[in-house]
């Protein structure tokens, strides 16, 4: 099956096979092109180019006169726990009447409280909630998701969470990574026995992780309150053994050394990044970890943006995500994520599209395949409602101006 797009207003992050993820400087450069085609074969990019050089014998079998529209990658949103159970509204209105997470936390609530609900839910109602989240941000744009488990904290639990990613990647043409979070707070029963759950976590819930192949990556709440370094340490070092890379949470409330774990670690990325300390920047310098800033999560918890300006002046690179989950960020919008990292992370359109798109990609390990219009790259695409430039995306913050979605070739309906 072979389409061609004609007449893109403008095409926007072209790339070739070599760039993996942009950094520094050269987060500020979005390679384009102006009135410009692009041919479609099966699920992947297979042409592209200006239409002045539209060649005569593609015979597409469906051309879509895309007239004034623009065309990007779409997005790679490479952080979220999208497979939950319920939800926190209540959480909600009690933050707003004045307690903080942590307070929540401690009472019980927050993530100890999702696990109630996920492990009193079946396996099928938990599908069935997750697939419309799912659907959504499809609709909203994006191509490619991680998503964590972390909400079952029993092997029983977890594996039920991690089957749930696992059928939802079967059943939909969206990329999907699965990330073992069974790290991600100490079940009541464990408070006095952080050994025993750590213990679970590396003798049980991971062998038979690792014997379905069910995850793709490792994943730990370092945080005060939460996993110890120490413990992130063990815990990751567990994953490798077991063949999963570790992406981890780290410096969301207190930098408190995740960052450099992470690294030591060759962690794929380390995630959230609000509160950074001048070390916690200096240690990222020149490694191969990717930093991933999450500002709806900000938005939501009212708590400090990473300072993407900070980072990217010292030559680092940067993704961004959405964190999509009940607790601290119950939305999945990657147009809402570049929109807040523009306004208040004060990242330039160009900056937030290429963390958005190539630097997702990379932070899920699939920038080989994904996050840029790249011949022999997935045909994941964005297609705007008739729009004066890109700048519009960001700028029009509550509008929804996507036309139209294609992913791995097709339209998405
Ligand atoms: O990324 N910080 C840890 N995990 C989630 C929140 C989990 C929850 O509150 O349910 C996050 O923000
Ligand atoms: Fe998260």
């Amino acid at each position: 099956m072979k389409t061609l797009l004609i007449n893109i207003q403008k095409l926007l992050q072209v790339r070739d096979t070599s760039i993996l993820k942009v950094s520094g400087a050269e987060m500020a450069i979005l390679p384009s092109i102006k009135n410009a085609y692009l041919v479609i074969e099966n699920d992947l990019i297979a042409d592209f180019g200006s239409m002045d050089d539209l060649p005569e014998d593609i015979n597409p079998e469906k051309c879509i006169d895309v007239d004034g529209k623009i065309v990007l990658p779409s997005w790679c949103d490479s952080h979220t726990h999208i497979v939950y159970a319920g939800n926190r509204e209540r959480e909600f209105v009690d933050r707003i009447n004045g307690l903080s997470y942590e307070e929540i936390a401690k009472r019980g609530g927050g993530i100890l409280n999702s696990a109630k609900i996920l492990n009193e839910t079946s396996e099928e109602e938990i599908y069935n909630q997750s697939k419309v989240r799912l659907e959504e941000v499809m609709r909203l744009g994006t191509g490619a998701v991680e998503i964590k488990s972390g909400y079952g904290l029993t092997v029983e639990g977890e594996l039920k969470m991690l089957r749930v990613i696992n059928q939802l990647s079967q059943n939909y043409p969206i990329t999907i990574k699965a990330t073992f979070l069974g790290a991600h707070a100490f079940p009541l029963e464990y408070t006095e026995n952080r050994k025993g759950y750590i213990n679970l976590i590396v003798n049980k819930m991971l062998p038979e992780i690792a014997a379905t192949n069910l995850a793709d990556f490792i994943d730990v709440f370092c945080e005060k309150g939460y996993f110890t370094v120490e413990e992130t340490e063990q815990i990751m070092e567990a994953g490798i053994r077991f063949g999963l890379k570790p992406k981890i949470h780290v410096n969301q409330f207190n930098s408190i050394g995740g960052i450099q774990a992470g690294i030591k670690y060759k962690a794929l990325s380390v995630d959230h990044l609000e509160i950074m300390n001048p070390e916690d920047i200096e240690a990222l310098i020149n490694c191969e970890t990717m930093p991933v800033a999450l500002p709806s999560c900000s938005f939501f918890l009212r708590i400090p943006y990473t300072p993407a300006r900070e980072m990217m002046a010292k030559g680092l690179p940067l993704a961004i995500a959405t964190d999509f989950n009940p607790g601290t960020t119950p939305s999945g919008n990657m147009n809402f994520v570049v929109s807040t990292a523009c306004i208040q992370m004060k990242m330039t359109p160009e900056e937030a599209i290429n963390a958005a798109t190539i630097n997702g990609a990379y932070a899920m390990g699939i920038s080989e395949t994904h996050g840029s219009i790249t011949i022999g790259k997935k045909a994941n695409l964005i297609i705007t409602k008739p729009i004066s430039s890109y700048y519009q995306l960001p700028y029009a913050y509550g509008s929804n101006l996507i036309d139209s979605v294609i992913i791995e070739g097709k339209i998405f309906a």
